[in-house]
């Protein structure tokens, strides 16, 4: 292939008024593979100046030479405008107005019954208990054969339970924090003095003070010469701390099968009684069937309800406020910004 050196100019000039009608760095891109590449005609040019004859090879050498070097340095001109424009516009269009204010972000929190265990859990490590922990999944025998229900005792059907399939693996959603009692005295000699949060299952309806799945916490204390007073101590100390000074509660005679006497605890709420928890002094039979000796040891224990604390120290009259997960209940107790 050979050109003239008219084509050859020809071929420059055509490049270099692509060059400079290149609107933006995309197009001059195209240009440089149509006019500068390998397979323009410059370049072409240039590569076929070998098989020119020795005389004109030199000439139209530098000829070839000055052409593209124009083309090349027009190209590199238009580059440099081409990115200074761009540039240019991407600082006014990514530009970020720093006086906006800001996007509001909901940020996490406890729930409420969390903050209220936590609470529970300072103010009872300050008297030197500990805090235990059992599963919420647990042997019939230590949810009631253990804590002296047996099977066939009227009391098993005090707490209404689900059982869980297959049966025969006797397991059931605990009914209450008690089995941690006796995982407790099993594994540990008195002086005990332990609180064990935790949650319990009921087939009980949700209404205004019941749900199916609730919150306990559990009081366990053996040591040498407790009375009944400590527990009252204890209790009424706890319920200062819960509801404050002014709070109304009464201890009302009442039965478990794991204490001997057994009281129940109730709170004047909302124009009436509400029933905040069971206790009373471990039942002998129960401390002996753990392997404590009687003749030494006496203990007291009482199993409070959580949603209920809840419900008194913030003045909520209904348990579906609790249970029911609406983000404006929980944001009234700081979890997530308004
Ligand atoms: C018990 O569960 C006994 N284990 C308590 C106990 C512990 C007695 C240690 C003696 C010694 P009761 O079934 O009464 O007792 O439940 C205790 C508390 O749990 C109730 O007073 C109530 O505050 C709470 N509670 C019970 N059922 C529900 C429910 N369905 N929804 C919300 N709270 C409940
Ligand atoms: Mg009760």
């Amino acid at each position: 292939m050979s050109l003239s050196v008219k084509d050859l100019q020809k071929a420059a000039d055509e490049a270099l008024s692509a060059i400079e009608g290149a609107p933006d760095l995309d197009a001059l891109k195209q240009v440089k593979i149509e006019f500068i590449g390998d397979k323009s005609a410059l370049a072409k040019a240039s590569q076929s100046l070998g098989t020119l004859p020795q005389d004109e090879r030199a000439e139209f050498g530098k000829v070839v030479g000055a052409q593209r070097s124009k083309v090349s340095s027009a190209f590199e001109a238009r580059l440099l405008v081409l990115e200074a424009e761009r540039d240019e516009r991407a600082l006014v269009e990514e530009r970020v107005d720093v006086t906006l204010p800001g996007r509001k972000i909901l940020k996490g929190g406890l729930h409420p019954l969390t903050i209220l265990t936590n609470e529970i859990s300072d103010l009872f490590i300050g008297l030197g208990y500990r805090v235990a922990e059992g599963p919420e999944l647990e042997s019939e025998w230590l949810n009631f054969d253990a804590l002296n229900i047996p099977a066939d005792h009227p009391a098993r059907t005090m707490q209404d339970t689900f059982f869980v399939e297959p049966l025969d693996a006797r397991l059931v959603m605990r009914t209450h924090t008690s089995p941690v009692q006796v995982r407790t005295m099993l594994e540990n000699q008195p002086p005990i003095y332990v609180i064990c949060p935790g949650r319990t299952y009921r087939a009980d309806e949700l209404d205004a003070t019941h749900t199916p799945v609730f919150s306990q916490v559990e009081g366990l204390v053996v040591d040498r010469g407790i009375t009944m007073a400590d527990l009252k101590g204890t209790l009424d100390h706890f319920a200062r701390a819960m509801f404050g000074p002014e709070v109304k509660t009464r201890l009302r005679p009442s039965f478990f099968p794991f204490t001997e006497p057994s009281a129940e605890v109730d709170f004047f709420f909302n124009g009436r009684w509400i029933e905040w928890g069971g206790c009373g002094m471990v039942n002998q039979k129960v401390l002996r069937s753990a392997g404590i000796d009687t003749d030494i040891y006496s203990g007291f224990a009482f199993g409070m309800g959580l949603e209920r604390t809840l419900m008194v120290r913030h003045g909520i009259t209904d348990m579906h406020d609790i249970v029911e997960g609406d983000l404006r209940f929980s944001q009234a107790f700081g979890l997530g910004a308004k």
